[in-house]
């Protein structure tokens, strides 16, 4: 079965936009004109889903404002040209059905994707780090295609520099596959030290699992920092038969900093039509100063 459902952990308390993130959650910052959420959103309904499950807080009450349909915010939107726009704003909450459930107390991803279980049930699902934007659906698209056809998870791989693993999740894979993959995962292992990496692949921030993860997350232990790391669930997975790894090919920002958050701001500016050229003329006009 292919995934339909998309899970997004949302509960988050965005302590690295402190001050802003008192108010304001983080996944509804701007990323130039459209909110971060509304971009992970229309990346995983580009990749086939028809329900978004947000994993959220119960302070955080603008997220569930943000996915309530409102006709007259889309009519506005619509009526100022931007149809796409509007078009992608109307269709969450009607076509795409939204499914809020709390994570009450913040437990770490792997509790995170737990509370998510009765909302997605006995299926495999699309899972999007939200901190992470990504240039288009397709790289979840083929995490899908290939959970569907292996029947196994399958989780998006970066290749970085040695000295940046153990920020990330750092997977060991079986010999002889292609340097670009897909690779056959037979362990994970979550934040190593440098030298005790097994490899040069993290794990990037986009998965599409099978649902036997649930039963793993249910009896991994947590962490010493107190968390359940989805990464202990999915070395569980692999430990039954080697699950896919996929290299990312897709443009990634990661907007959990500041400056990360810029990056993805000033490139949206760029990218976009109605916007590039008098982007490009302000930073010149600055750069200059
Ligand atoms: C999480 C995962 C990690 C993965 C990373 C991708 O870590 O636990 O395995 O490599 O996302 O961004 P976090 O960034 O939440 O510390």
């Amino acid at each position: 079965m292919r995934a339909r459902t998309a899970v997004i952990p949302a509960a988050g308390l965005g302590t690295r936009f402190y001050p802003v993130t008192k108010a304001v959650p983080k996944e509804l910052l701007p990323i130039y004109d459209v909110p971060a959420l509304q971009l992970v959103m229309d990346e995983a309904v580009g990749a086939g889903a028809d329900h978004i499950v947000l994993v959220s807080s119960r302070v955080k009450t603008p997220i569930e404002k943000f996915v309530t349909p409102d006709a007259a915010v889309v009519e506005k939107v619509r009526a100022s040209g931007r149809e796409d726009l509007a078009n992608r704003l109307a269709r969450i909450g009607t076509d795409v059905k939204v499914t809020i459930t709390y994570q009450d107390n913040p437990h770490g991803l792997g509790h995170a994707v737990g509370c998510a279980r009765a909302a997605v049930g006995d299926e495999p699902f699309m899972l999007l780090l939200p901190d992470e934007l990504r240039s288009g659906p397709q790289l979840l698209n083929a995490l899908a295609d290939s959970c569907e056809k292996r029947g196994v998870s399958a989780i998006e791989l970066l290749r970085v520099p040695m000295e940046k693993v153990s920020a990330y999740g750092v997977i060991t894979h079986l010999p002889g596959a292609p340097a670009d993959g897909p690779f056959d995962i037979v362990g994970i292992v979550e934040k190593p030290a440098r030298e005790d990496a097994p490899s040069d692949l993290i794990i990037a921030g986009r998965y599409v699992c099978t649902p036997d993860i649930f039963e793993k997350i249910d009896i991994i232990k947590p962490a010493p920092n107190g968390e359940l790391q989805l990464t202990d669930a999915l070395e569980l997975q692999s430990g039954d038969s080697p699950i896919t790894g996929v290299l990312s090919t897709v443009t990634r920002w990661d907007t959990g900093t500041p400056m990360g958050w810029l990056e993805a701001v000033v490139d949206a500016a760029l990218s976009n039509a109605d916007s590039a050229d008098a982007a490009r003329a302000l930073f010149a006009d600055r750069l200059a100063r």
